[in-house]
Order: C-alpha cells, then sequence, then structure tokens
C-alpha cells in the first residue's frame, strides 16, 4: 500500500477504508465505477494550509478546476471561512462559486483567451477580473473603465510535473510579460483602472519549495521595479501549483517549512515596500488531490504475448492524467491491499483505444506489481480528488460516474451517475 498521506483513506486489515467505510462496501452500495472522496481530508488540506502559511493577510483562492463538485466547495467555503475564496477560469466557475455561497468579492476570474461576453459576466457578478494579455486589459478597459482589475505576469520561470502544466516561461502561453508590464501601466491609465493585484501562476504539481520561492521573486522584483505605477496595488497573488506525491518516489511538500519559507519572503518584501499587502495563493491539487479515489471493477483478464491486461469498467473518459501526462496513480486491490502472491499486470479501461492503460508513463504501458487480480475484484485508483471527475468526459458516448463523500461512517451521493439520457441529449 503506497503511503498517500491522507490519514483518512488506510488499509485496515488488507481491507482499503474511506473514512470509516470500507471501499468494497461504498462499490457494492452505489456501484463501481464511482469516484469518493474523504470530507476530513479536504478539511484537513484547507485548515493545514491556512495555518501554516502564517503571513497575514492571506487569501487562498481554491483553484475551482481541480474539483468543482458543488458539495466540496461548500465545505472549503465552510473550513476556510473567511481566508479562502475561488480561483474561478469561466463563467461556469464563477456561477457554481457562487452557487456555494462564496461571495462575488471572495471569487477571482482568471481566464486565458477571454472574450468580451465572458468579462461581462463577470462584471455582471461583481468579480474581479485578472487579464492575462494586453489585449484583454484593453478589452477589459473599455468594459468597464474606472474600475478594478488584477493582471497576470510570466514570470519567465516554469514549474510543473509535466511540460503540459508549465504555465511560466518561453512555451507558455500565459501572462504579460515582464517587458511589456509598462504598456499594460499605459492601458490602465488610459481606461482609469486601479491594478489592485498583481498575480502569476508557474505551473501545476510543484514539490520544491525552492522553485515557488524563485517564481515569488521574480514577481516581487517586478513589483518593485514598478512601485511608483503601483501605487493602488492590494494583494500579490503567487498562483496555485503545490503538489502532492503520486509515486512510491515522490514525497509530501513539508507544508510547514513551505508555509514559512513564503511567508517570510513576503513579510520581507512588504517590510521594504512599506506596506503591508495580502498575499493570495491558489491552491487547487493540494486540497483535494488526495481525497479522491475511484472504484472500478475488473471484468476482462487477458493474458498476450506481452503484458496480463486487466480490463475495468472505466476508462481515460472518467481519468485522463495517466494518457494525458503519463501521471502515476496508485492502484490497489480493495480487499486485498497486500498479499505475497503478486503479479505483474497492465491495468487498462473500457475505451476503444490503446492508449487507455492506467498502469503507463508518457511512452507507454509499465506493467504494475500488482497482488494476484480476479474478475470481479474492485480496485481503487489513489490520488484521484484532483483534476479527476473535473476532466472526466462522455467519449464514447459513455455516462459519467457518480460521485459520493464519506464523513466518518456515513456516505452520501453528491453527483448523480449519468444515465443513457445524457449521454443522447440533443439528437
Ligand atoms: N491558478 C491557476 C491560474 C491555474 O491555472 C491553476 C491550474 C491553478 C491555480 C491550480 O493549480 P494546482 O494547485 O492545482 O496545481 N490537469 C492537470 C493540472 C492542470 C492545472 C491547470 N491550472 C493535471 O491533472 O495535472
Amino acid at each position: 500500500m503506497p503511503e498517500i498521506g491522507a490519514k483518512m483513506i488506510s488499509v485496515k486489515g488488507s481491507r482499503l477504508f474511506i473514512g470509516d467505510v470500507a471501499a468494497s462496501d461504498l462499490a457494492g452500495k452505489f456501484g463501481t465505477p464511482i469516484y469518493v472522496y474523504d470530507e476530513e481530508t479536504i478539511r484537513s488540506k484547507v485548515r493545514a494550509l491556512v495555518q501554516h502559511v502564517a503571513y497575514r493577510p492571506l487569501k487562498v483562492y481554491y483553484a475551482a478546476k481541480a474539483n468543482t463538485n458543488l458539495s466540496i466547495l461548500r465545505l472549503i467555503r465552510d473550513e476556510g471561512k473567511e481566508a479562502v475564496g475561488i480561483d474561478a477560469v469561466s463563467p461556469g466557475e464563477i456561477e457554481l462559486a457562487l452557487k456555494a455561497g462564496f461571495r462575488p468579492g471572495q471569487i477571482m476570474f482568471t481566464s486565458t483567451s477571454v472574450t468580451d461576453e465572458e468579462m461581462k459576466f463577470a462584471i455582471g457578478k461583481k468579480v474581479l477580473v485578472n487579464c492575462d494579455s494586453l489585449s484583454q486589459l484593453e478589452r477589459y478597459g473599455r468594459l468597464n473603465p474606472n474600475s478594478s482589475v488584477c493582471f497576470r505576469i510570466n514570470p519567465d520561470v516554469g514549474a510543473g510535473h509535466h511540460s503540459h502544466v508549465i504555465t511560466g516561461g518561453p512555451e507558455s502561453k500565459f501572462g504579460v510579460w515582464a517587458d511589456d508590464v509598462p504598456k499594460a501601466f499605459a492601458i490602465a491609465a488610459k481606461y482609469g483602472l486601479k491594478i489592485i493585484g498583481m498575480h502569476q501562476h508557474i505551473g501545476s504539481g510543484i514539490l520544491e519549495t525552492g522553485k515557488f520561492l524563485a517564481a515569488m521573486k521574480v514577481l516581487l522584483s517586478v513589483i518593485s521595479k514598478h512601485k511608483g505605477e503601483l501605487k493602488d496595488i492590494e494583494f500579490v497573488d503567487f498562483g496555485g501549483g503545490i503538489g502532492v506525491p503520486y509515486g512510491p518516489d515522490q514525497a509530501q511538500i513539508d507544508v510547514k517549512a513551505f508555509g514559512s519559507a513564503v511567508s517570510k519572503l513576503f513579510s520581507d518584501f512588504c517590510s521594504g515596500f512599506g506596506r503591508q499587502l495580502t498575499m493570495a495563493l491558489e491552491p487547487g491539487r493540494f486540497i483535494v488531490a488526495e481525497s479522491g479515489v475511484l472504484l472500478c471493477t475488473v471484468n476482462t483478464i487477458k493474458q498476450t504475448p506481452k503484458h496480463r491486461f486487466v480490463g475495468v469498467d472505466t476508462g481515460f473518459h472518467h481519468l485522463i492524467r495517466p494518457m494525458a501526462y503519463g501521471s502515476y496513480h496508485p492502484i490497489v486491490v480493495v480487499d486485498c491491499c497486500t498479499s505475497e502472491k503478486t503479479e505483474k499486470v497492465a491495468v487498462c479501461g473500457n475505451v476503444c483505444e490503446s492508449g487507455d492503460v492506467f498502469t503507463r508513463d508518457e511512452h507507454g504501458i509499465v506493467d504494475r506489481e500488482l497482488p494476484s487480480v480476479n474478475e470481479g475484484d474492485v480496485l481503487a485508483i489513489l490520488v484521484a480528488g484532483a483534476y479527476g471527475f473535473s476532466m472526466a468526459s462522455n467519449y464514447n458516448t459513455r455516462p459519467r460516474p457518480a460521485e459520493v463523500l464519506v464523513n466518518g461512517k456515513e456516505a452520501k451521493v453528491i453527483r448523480k451517475q449519468e444515465d443513457i439520457s445524457h449521454v443522447v441529449y440533443g439528437m
């Protein structure tokens, strides 16, 4: 059993438990495939971040894209109280955040290739817009002159678990380059915009605090350089990206050390700046990844000359991370997490593409040592709470699974499973 950092997802005997409920009982009760989340894990992550990043004022914008389930947004709001808001990337996420009870002032709209209609939506909902380009800032100024705004820079420093999720540096489409920052000030002046925030997000899945600090220093040096133009600045948003371990060779980021390092850096900066600005962070994965598992049932075992394929009733339409980034996810047989008798298998899905294998890296299949598996066994794909369901699709015209939230002994459905009528709509 891999160490997954979520105390409430544990092995007792040889059985996987989510909260106080055996995973196989959840599979029996609700069926598979199904996403299950542990409430206490999410709450503890929110608490840990707010506690260990001791700098105040602090604003944590949960990056809703990681998991947009309404019940999960509500519990993050409940646990985070006033310290936690929402980083929304679309009108849909703004709407969800409002529905979850966040106030407009607790939401920031950070998107890319944004249309005027999308900005009008955010403005209409009184949500702060974070501009990703000079074009967007100009159009925002025209649409909403004499208002407050934030803009994103590309610090020319990137980090992340895969090239697809590195959002700073020369290959990245995001942000305004440091050299163009004076042009942004000119646009703001033309439309009477107050720049109240400066933002960056360098990438996702960062396990080294050093990379985060290095990027922070770049943004802070841009702010120092333009102190004169930034007389209205209220907050600096350093983005999200705090990683979680997936593979056996990765370790938890030390949140305490992370929190004290970022707090000290920012606090020292503010002393020199002469004003106590608000620090903002936008974690997504850190809050929800370890709370979630995708349960599925083995329906086919097939031996080929090269691999022993274990076929399950889910696929990359439900969890695309292995297929999209070659990401490793721990997998266990829920009622036999540890066993003397193991075999090397390739766990594959039910999508009609050869890439639909959960045990793979970027280049192809990597067989995984699992306890002997039989048809009918339930497997759990772990650390699936972030970018799991939120990236799920109806590819192959298959319904998306239900989502269940466990709190101690209680398990409740927080999103119903789609049925055939969902996937044939519009016909
Ligand atoms: N802020 C901004 C502006 C972002 O674009 C993102 C993520 C975050 C915050 C949150 O990043 P996090 O703390 O979750 O790393 N689908 C990929 C991850 C894509 C992240 C996109 N942006 C994956 O499954 O690894």
